[in-house]
């Protein structure tokens, strides 16, 4: 793998870095007290051509291959991880799994509106008592003549409330077990389909989540995403991709993080010196920049083996681990060097703190990332 960025990477690192510095560093501090969702900023990114991140031109997409992917989201994250949160759950988890189990007519209908931003995907897997055990699925699906009857609720769905569409994951027969699973795709207006903003959150606050409630919601046979019995795997193949841009994103933490902290290191003076000529300040900024540097060669190691189509369940889970803790490690840190000061909203850290967390738990807390890479090496194939 070579390890330096190419020509076209680099223009993507630059025109999002940029855009960041321009478009979500100055409003994120104002949207996450307001915990208003920044809908312009989604249209913004699809007008640079960037919404469509991997999926292919053909669909609206932008084409980009994984490491490309992986450096926009990074820069994203860097400024806020509810834009980021948004834009991993619109592209990587309902847009590429569309385009890996769509029809082609699914395909032909959807992607472009998910890429211009017309369209607002969510994922609808998770629910009350189906967490980590994503097998466990109380929603049920039932085909009677030419529709599917949907029933169930869905919780802590990311962008489920601002939503045209979503993927919604119900058993159809619950002697199969993961093999009655399938997905489906709802459209908001659909009768018997509602959503729940949910509020309160410890972070996240800009990025809206919601619960999804199907009462008797009929939908077309075509709705299906695949076939009865390939939910829990299009499930699983989408959180590959979800994980992969959720590590990203948490580079992005990072290097808030070292940049907020290095800023006010040179600024902070104590002992009438600046603070970062103390040791044990600088020992936190070096711990932060070697987590980055391993999170980032973990992230492009996981983007390289998705360029070649390999699949890369463990890879993606190691560095959704390693990158998810090291963003809480580095936002914990960046708050002790700014002291009291990085305890109050009036600088980043703390909003970096709370988002950071979040990493850690959803698409698969930290535990499940370990059971994963676990299970993988030791052969072990069946948690039940
Ligand atoms: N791709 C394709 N297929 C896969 C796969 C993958 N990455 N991983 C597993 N599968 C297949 C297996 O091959 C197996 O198929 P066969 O039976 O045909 O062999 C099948 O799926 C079952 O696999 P497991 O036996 O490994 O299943 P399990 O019940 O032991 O569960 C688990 C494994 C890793 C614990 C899984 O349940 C898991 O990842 N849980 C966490 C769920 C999760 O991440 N939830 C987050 C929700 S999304 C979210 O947060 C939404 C949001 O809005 C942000």
């Amino acid at each position: 793998m070579d390890l330096n960025l190419t020509d076209e990477q680099q223009m993507i690192k630059e025109t999002m870095k940029r855009f960041t510095d321009e478009e979500i560093v100055p409003v994120a501090r104002e949207n996450d007290i307001n915990e208003s969702f920044p809908r312009d900023i989604l249209n913004k990114i699809a007008s640079l051509g960037f919404l469509g991140g991997p999926i292919e031109e053909k669909y609206g997409g932008a084409g980009m291959e994984y490491i490309s992917y992986g450096i926009m989201i990074e820069e994203i994250g860097r400024g806020c991880s509810s834009v980021r949160t948004t834009l991993s759950v619109q592209i990587s988890l309902v847009g590429l799994t569309i385009q890996r189990w769509g029809s082609e007519e699914q395909k032909e209908k959807y992607l472009p509106m998910l890429c211009s931003g017309d369209m607002i995907g969510c994922f609808g897997l998770t629910e009350p008592g189906a967490g980590s055990d994503a097998v466990n699925q109380s929603t049920t699906a039932l085909l009677k003549k030419d529709e599917w009857v949907i029933n169930g609720t869905k919780t802590w769905i990311s962008n489920g409330g601002v939503a045209d569409l979503a993927i919604v994951f119900a058993q159809t027969d619950k002697k199969k077990g993961h093999k009655g699973l399938a997905a489906f795709l709802i459209e908001r207006g659909t009768h018997g389909f509602s959503t729940i903003d949910i509020r309160g959150k410890l972070g996240l606050r800009s990025s809206n989540t919601a619960q999804l409630i199907m009462e008797n919601c009929w939908i077309p046979k075509a709705n299906i995403l695949g076939e009865v019995g390939d939910g829990f795997k299009i499930a699983m193949s989408a959180l590959d991709n979800g994980r992969y841009s959720v590590a990203a994103g948490c580079v992005g933490i990072v290097q808030g993080c070292i940049d907020a902290s290095i800023r006010y290191a040179k600024e902070r003076k104590q002992f009438d010196r600046p603070i970062a000529s103390f040791q044990l300040v600088q020992d936190m900024i070096a711990r932060m920049i070697v987590d980055r540097e391993a999170a980032i060669l973990l992230v492009y190691n996981a983007g390289h083996l998705k360029n070649k189509g390999i699949m890369a369940t463990k890879e993606i889970s190691i560095a959704k681990y390693f990158a998810s803790e090291a963003s809480m490690r580095a936002a914990t840190d960046a708050i002790q060097i700014h002291g009291g000061y990085g305890y109050s909203n009036e600088y980043p850290v703390e909003r970096y703190f709370r988002d950071a967390k979040v990493s850690t738990i959803y698409e698969g807390t930290s535990q499940i990332q370990k059971l994963i890479i676990g299970r993988d090496a030791l052969g072990i194939q069946a948690i039940r």
